[in-house]
C-alpha cells in the first residue's frame, strides 16, 4: 500500500470524464490514502457529491461558503502529500494559468505551493487551440505535472487528437510515482513506440513484418517504473499494456506519424522502436481483390520516414533502433546523424536470440559522441534499462 497515511486532495471539474474520478477515489482509498474530492460546481451537476462521500468516507467540499469550513482552501492547499485535478477541463486549465480564484478548487491550487498532478479532458479541437496549448505550458512552467490526455473515444465520438482523459489506472500510477520522490524521470513525458504497422492492398491482404513489440513495451514498462509519464504508440499486435502506461493504438504507418506527432509536443523523450513498413501499395483496393491467373505485380510507394518528419521540441531525447543484417555499424551511425537522433540501438536480424519475436536481444548502443556499446545477449526488459540509462545521461 505505497499510498498508507498519505492526504490527497481530488480535485474534478465539470467534463463527462468525471465518472471515470469516481474510480479513481475508490483507487486512492483502498490504497490507503486520505481523499478529500473537491468538486466544481460544474462537476457536482455530472456526480453528486454522496457518490465521493460513499467512496472515500469523507465529506465532499465544494463550495469556498461552506459554514464551519471557512479558509478550507487554505489549510487543504498547505496539508495533503498531492493535489490531483481530475478531469481538468479546458475552463479549469485557463482558470488555473490566469490564477483565478473564484471558486474552492481555484481559490486551493493558487494557495498550493506542493506537487499538483492533472489530468486534463476535453473535446479534441478545445485541447488543440492554441489558448489551451498556452495555458498548458504557463502551468507547466510553473511546476504542474500533467499525465495525459490521450487519443482515443470522446463522448462525442472517435477522436484521433488527445483529449481523452487517462483511465484511472493510469492517473493512480502517476500518483504514486510523484508521491515516490524525485528521480531524474520524476514528471518526464515519454513517448515509445512498438512493434510493426501493417498496411493494406485490398481489406483482406497487408504488407507487415513480425515485429512483436516487445522491446518497445519493455521500454515503456522501465520508463514507469523509473517514475515516468508514458505513452506507447503501438502497432498491432497481442502484447498486454504494461500497468500505468497510456496506450494508442495504430495500424498504418501515417497513423503512427500523426500520434507521434501530436504526442512529441511536450515530450522529453521519443523512442522510436517500432519497426513500421517502409513501403505500402501505391494504391490500395476498397474491395478484395479476386485470384487471377499469372503474375501479379504490385506497385508501392515510400511510406513517411516518421523519425524524418516529427518536429522535436528542443532538448526532447531521442532514441532509434537500427535493425540490420551483417555488419550494421556503418549504417546505424549514418542513421543516427541523418535521423537526428542522440543515440541508436543496433541489432542484427539474424543473429539467434535478438530481433523479431523473441524476449531476448542483443544489442550495440551507439550515443552521439560516444564509442559503441556492446551489450551481451540480454532479456528485452534489461535491455530496457540499459537503454534507459543512456537517456538519463543525456539528460544531465
Ligand atoms: N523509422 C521511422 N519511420 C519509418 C521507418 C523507420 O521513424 N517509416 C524509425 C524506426 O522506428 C527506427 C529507425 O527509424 O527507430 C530506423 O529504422 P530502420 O528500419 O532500421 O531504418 P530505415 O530508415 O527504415 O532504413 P532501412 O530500412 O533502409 O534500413
Amino acid at each position: 500500500m505505497p499510498l498508507a497515511g498519505r492526504h490527497v486532495v481530488l480535485g474534478v471539474s465539470g467534463g463527462i470524464a468525471c465518472y471515470k474520478s469516481c474510480t479513481l477515489a475508490r483507487r486512492l482509498t483502498e490504497d490507503g490514502a486520505t481523499v478529500d474530492v473537491i468538486l466544481t460546481a460544474s462537476a457536482a451537476e455530472f456526480v453528486r457529491p454522496v457518490t465521493f462521500e460513499a467512496l472515500t468516507g469523507r465529506p465532499v467540499l465544494i463550495s469556498l461558503w461552506e459554514r464551519d469550513r471557512a479558509l478550507a482552501h487554505i489549510g487543504l492547499a498547505k496539508e495533503p502529500d498531492l493535489v490531483i485535478v481530475a478531469p481538468a477541463t479546458a475552463n479549469l486549465l485557463a482558470r488555473g494559468a490566469m490564477g483565478m480564484a473564484d471558486d474552492l478548487l481555484t481559490a486551493l491550487l493558487l494557495a498550493r505551493t506542493g506537487p499538483i498532478l492533472c489530468a486534463p479532458a476535453m473535446n479534441d479541437a478545445m485541447y488543440a487551440h492554441p489558448a489551451t496549448m498556452a495555458n498548458l505550458r504557463t502551468l507547466m512552467k510553473r511546476g504542474w505535472q500533467f499525465v495525459g490526455p490521450e487519443i482515443g473515444a470522446l463522448a462525442e465520438g472517435p477522436s484521433e487528437r488527445p483529449g481523452r482523459m487517462s483511465e484511472p489506472e493510469t492517473i493512480f500510477a502517476a500518483a504514486t510515482q510523484l508521491l515516490a520522490g524525485k528521480g531524474p524521470w520524476s514528471g518526464k513525458q515519454v513517448v515509445v513506440t512498438a512493434g510493426p504497422t501493417r498496411e493494406h492492398l485490398d481489406p483482406v491482404r497487408v504488407i507487415t513484418n513480425p515485429s512483436s513489440g516487445r522491446m518497445g513495451y519493455a521500454l515503456a514498462e522501465a520508463a514507469v517504473a523509473r517514475g515516468a509519464a508514458v505513452t506507447l504508440v503501438a502497432g498491432p499486435g497481442q502484447l498486454p499494456t504494461p500497468p500505468g502506461v497510456a496506450v494508442v493504438r495504430v495500424e498504418t504507418t501515417a497513423e503512427m506519424l500523426r500520434a507521434v506527432q501530436a504526442l512529441v509536443k511536450h515530450a522529453d523523450v521519443l523512442i522510436m522502436a517500432a519497426a513500421p513498413a517502409d513501403y505500402r501499395p501505391a494504391k490500395a483496393a476498397t474491395t478484395k481483390r479476386p485470384r487471377q491467373k499469372g503474375r501479379f505485380t504490385l506497385a508501392l510507394e515510400p511510406t513517411p520516414d516518421i523519425l524524418a518528419l516529427v518536429t522535436r521540441p528542443k532538448g526532447c531525447v531521442t532514441v532509434g533502433f537500427a535493425l540490420e543484417t551483417g555488419d550494421g555499424l556503418a549504417r546505424a551511425r549514418e542513421k543516427l546523424r541523418t535521423k537526428r537522433l542522440d543515440c541508436i540501438i543496433l541489432n542484427d536480424a539474424l543473429e539467434p536470440g535478438a530481433g523479431f519475436e523473441v524476449s531476448t536481444n542483443r544489442v550495440t548502443i551507439i550515443a552521439k559522441g560516444r564509442e559503441p556499446i556492446r551489450l551481451p545477449l540480454l532479456a528485452k526488459r534489461d535491455v530496457a534499462d540499459r537503454i534507459l540509462d543512456e537517456v538519463e545521461r543525456a539528460f544531465s
